[in-house]
């Protein structure tokens, strides 16, 4: 089994602040990690939950993947992080297995880590990422 846990459940929200208020005050949840991500064009807010986040995410400019996103389909549930050892290896097992790349190779993610998309086609609807964690990390 190439995956070792949940990293991230990413839910596309049009007001991060708004977002963050209502997880702290229904939950309780405190953000760990809160970064903006410019070649993405999206600003992430980690809330951790056991051994994985969920990460509330908005754009920060019109053709972010998550503004299009937002403007098509609404505020929901984005993709899936999935936590690996080897993003590259990973990511070739999919694409063996028929699914899209969206990266054609594994790239910087946020928290330092190195990550891989792929298309929600062919993997059954679901956009995934591939999460390999820093050294140490
Ligand atoms: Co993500």
């Amino acid at each position: 089994m190439l995956l070792t846990q949940i990293d991230h459940v990413a839910i596309a929200v049009h007001d991060l602040e708004a977002a963050v208020g209502y997880y702290r005050r229904a939950f309780g949840a405190e953000v760990c990690h809160r970064e903006v991500i410019e070649r993405d064009g999206v600003d992430e807010a980690l809330l951790r939950v056991g051994e994985s986040y969920v990460q509330l995410t908005t754009g920060i400019r019109p053709d972010s993947p998550i503004s299009r996103f937002l403007e098509s389909r609404g505020e929901g549930v984005h993709h899936v992080g999935y936590r690996v050892e080897d993003c590259a290896a990973a990511l070739e097992a999919v694409v063996a297995a028929g699914g899209r790349a969206i990266d054609d190779a594994p790239r910087p993610g946020s928290r330092g880590t190195t990550v891989a998309f792929v298309h929600p086609k062919g993997s059954f609807g679901t956009l995934i990422e591939l999460v390999e964690e820093p050294p140490g990390g």
